[in-house]
């Protein structure tokens, strides 16, 4: 294991991260009325520092008050509130040497108007899942096709949210476009169906998340990281490709790397797993078209998976051991057997149960 590349630092901009694991978002629908998550919440993210995890990424973090909360409980980063709640932990999270970083999202045509103030769904298209909300076993609403009032605002709130972030002491910020999310649904012909310049050509398609970048950009001072995560998956109908092509997905990479961000973080649900019809893996397909810092998560569990899935990338991130073995950075330092968690068993993140 000595010429492992897992336990060696890597330089991110002006970061230098101590090892190549890291956090990955994990939602967990703790907050209450306030959208500041529960206590012990916070504390699991401090824990997995503790464990010496080299980068720790918050829940996705919502954009607004208005259409952009897709779960219950969910937190935001607007209110003076919510951001002093962040700075002890991010603070913590720093004093054991990793980075903190905010992951923001819009949930677009997966929002669940109940849990919204405004009531609103809103899309690039009208056009819902075909799946029915997991949470609410109904159908997921039509949304309002965006407005340019819309995209005005939506963007207004990943600035807004960004810059509370920076107020709260953060490393950075991700802008979350993956998953079937309100940035993913632009990328996607399969959401997107808009004759405008938001829509057509994979250029036009990627418009409003470059637009979301370019506005986010300007409230991250120089020394902070703003980072973009992308898939070819989304939780509602899941087994539909969301790029369609090798070169469709390709393009988006390369019109992304064009962008003023500072690495890319790609989600598969199994990261081995050959992607668009190709014998290769989504990370070696993003890897022929950018020389940018890449993150790879989705089905890396411990020692030999993550130095296979180094080959490609960067940082692994992972979820659901991170989640439910507090030990799993140390696990896999030294070389233990472990088990690869299924969904179900990372449901428990969503209860009660309290996970240090
Ligand atoms: C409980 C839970 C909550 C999640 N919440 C988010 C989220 O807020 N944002 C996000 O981008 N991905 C989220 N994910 C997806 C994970 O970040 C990760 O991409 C996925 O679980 C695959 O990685 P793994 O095999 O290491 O678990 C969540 C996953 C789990 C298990």
């Amino acid at each position: 294991m000595e010429n492992d590349k897992l336990f060696t630092q890597f330089n991110l901009k002006n970061f230098t991260l101590k090892n190549r694991l890291g956090v990955a978002p994990m939602t967990r629908m703790s907050g209450a009325e306030d959208s500041i998550p529960r206590q012990d919440v916070l504390d699991f993210l401090v824990r997995r520092a503790q464990n010496g995890a080299s980068i720790v990424y918050t829940e996705a973090i919502v954009t607004d008050y208005e259409s952009a909360q897709g779960y219950p409980g969910q937190s935001r980063m607007l209110t003076q509130a919510q951001i002093d709640a962040w700075k002890p932990v991010v603070k913590a999270i720093q004093k054991e040497g990793a980075i903190a970083i905010m992951q923001m999202f819009h949930c677009g045509r997966m929002a669940w108007r109940e849990v919204n103030p405004a009531h609103r769904s809103i899309a690039p298209s009208s056009v819902a899942p075909t799946q029915d909300n997991p949470m609410t076993g109904s159908p997921y609403p039509e949304p309002e096709a965006m407005s340019q009032f819309d995209i005005d605002h939506v963007i207004n709130g990943f600035v807004e949210t960004a810059r509370g972030a920076i107020e709260a002491g953060f490393d950075g910020v991700e802008i979350h476009g993956a998953h079937g999310y309100l940035i993913s649904q632009f990328f996607s012909s399969y959401s997107n169906k808009r004759t405008d310049d938001y829509g057509g050509s994979v250029k036009n398609r990627c418009r409003f998340g470059c637009d979301v970048i370019q506005a986010v950009k300007k409230v991250i001072p120089d020394d902070r990281l703003l980072i973009v995560r992308i898939s070819d998956w989304g939780i509602a109908d899941m087994e539909v490709s969301l790029f369609e092509t090798k070169e469709n997905y390709q393009e988006t990479v390369k019109l992304l790397s064009e962008e003023p961000i500072d690495a890319i973080s790609v989600s598969t649900y199994e990261y081995r797993q050959p992607a668009f019809g190709t014998d290769k893996n989504m990370v070696q397909l993003t890897r022929e078209v950018t020389d940018m810092p890449l993150m790879i998560c989705g089905g890396i569990y411990d020692r030999a998976s993550a130095e296979d899935a180094l080959k490609n990338a960067d940082i692994i991130l992972n979820a659901k051991s991170t989640l439910l073995n507090p030990n799993w950075v140390e696990d896999v330092r030294v070389g233990k057997t472990l088990k690869q968690y299924n969904s179900e068993e990372a449901n428990i993140a969503y209860t009660p149960e309290v996970l240090l």
